[in-house]
């Protein structure tokens, strides 16, 4: 159960609190779809603070709290704080933690999240450590693949881009191992999935690795493509050889199974063209919205709403 519990990696979510987060996610959607409105954390308020640039993941859980009924206060600009005059994060957390009754973070260092967690009275959601987990991601991807397939088994899902910085494939891979799914990671070789991610894994024997998409093009279900993550990396010159690797135009799109899906946790830079938006197996817009019902979800299941 997830009563009260911070939710740092993917590892602190069970199988059976996922299939739940799905319900209540489903549950909320409809009722926003029927105009219905949902008060369970009135009263209650969310602090979010992002020490890296987000748009999407802040501005998803901050809307998720007020379509609950709830308030948020917020840090988005670390200049603006006082980690600028050089207050450590467990103290700006301590202090945080007696202002709300649950924190969502982002922060540029791995473990920032856990680290928080410790020192937090309140649970602590990670919205991204650096180039480590990203869990809340992962909870509305799962869910966007589950609303299409209904299900997470019998899949044939490929990661494409960097899966070397990015956080979001680190928490997805490992989740998706969990289920009887089939994983190709396709990447440059300089950006391959790190061996300290793939020595977790239940299923390592499920997981193969390419550096070319043709050969997955034609079996893939879901496609998982992600950005080159260039503010990760120490040398520029290293980024320029790695740019613009993959690009799914619609000559590519063209040679994908009908019913696949393509996904990406955006900003996209190159990697999905424009042109691919109208395709119907685009879902990136439809997981970004998915985020908004996925957090009202995790957050109502936390603090013990409904
Ligand atoms: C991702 C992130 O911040 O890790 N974005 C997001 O949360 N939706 C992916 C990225 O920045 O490329």
């Amino acid at each position: 159960m997830l009563t009260k519990k911070s939710v740092v990696s993917i590892g602190d979510i069970s199988n059976d609190d996922i299939f739940r987060v799905f319900e209540r996610a489903s549950s909320f959607k409809q009722k926003l779809s029927k105009g219905e409105k949902i008060k369970t954390m009135d009263g209650k308020i969310m602090a979010t603070l992002f020490f890296e640039p987000s748009t999407r993941t802040r501005l998803s859980f901050e809307s998720a709290m007020h379509r609950l009924g709830g308030g948020v206060i917020s840090v988005s600009e670390p200049k603006s704080s006082s980690a600028s005059k050089g207050e450590t994060l467990a103290d700006t957390i301590r202090m945080a933690s007696s202002y709300s009754d649950i924190i969502a973070m982002r922060h540029p260092m791995e473990g920032a999240a856990r680290l928080a967690s410790e020192f937090s009275s309140v649970p602590v959601l990670n919205g991204g450590d650096g180039s480590g987990q990203h869990p809340t991601q992962t909870l509305l991807d799962l869910f966007t693949i589950w609303e299409k397939f209904k299900s997470l088994d019998d899949l044939n899902i490929s990661m494409v881009g960097d899966l070397k910085y990015g956080r979001t494939v680190h928490s997805l891979l490992r989740a998706l191992n969990r289920f009887d799914t089939t994983i190709t990671l396709i990447s440059p070789e300089s950006l391959e999935m790190p061996d300290h991610i793939l020595s977790t894994l239940d299923h390592p024997e499920k997981v193969t690795k390419g550096t070319d998409i043709n050969p997955i093009l034609e079996k893939t279900d879901v496609f998982y493509v992600t950005r080159i993550q260039k503010e990760r990396f120490v040398d520029l010159n290293d980024y320029a050889k790695v740019i613009g690797s993959y690009s799914f135009d619609p000559e590519t799109v063209s040679k994908m199974k009908k019913n696949a899906i393509i996904m990406h946790p955006l900003p996209r830079v190159d990697e999905i063209s424009p042109d691919v938006d109208r395709d119907p197996r685009a879902f990136y817009f439809k997981q970004a919205e998915n985020g908004v019902y996925v957090r009202m979800a995790l957050i109502d299941m936390i603090l013990g709403g409904a």
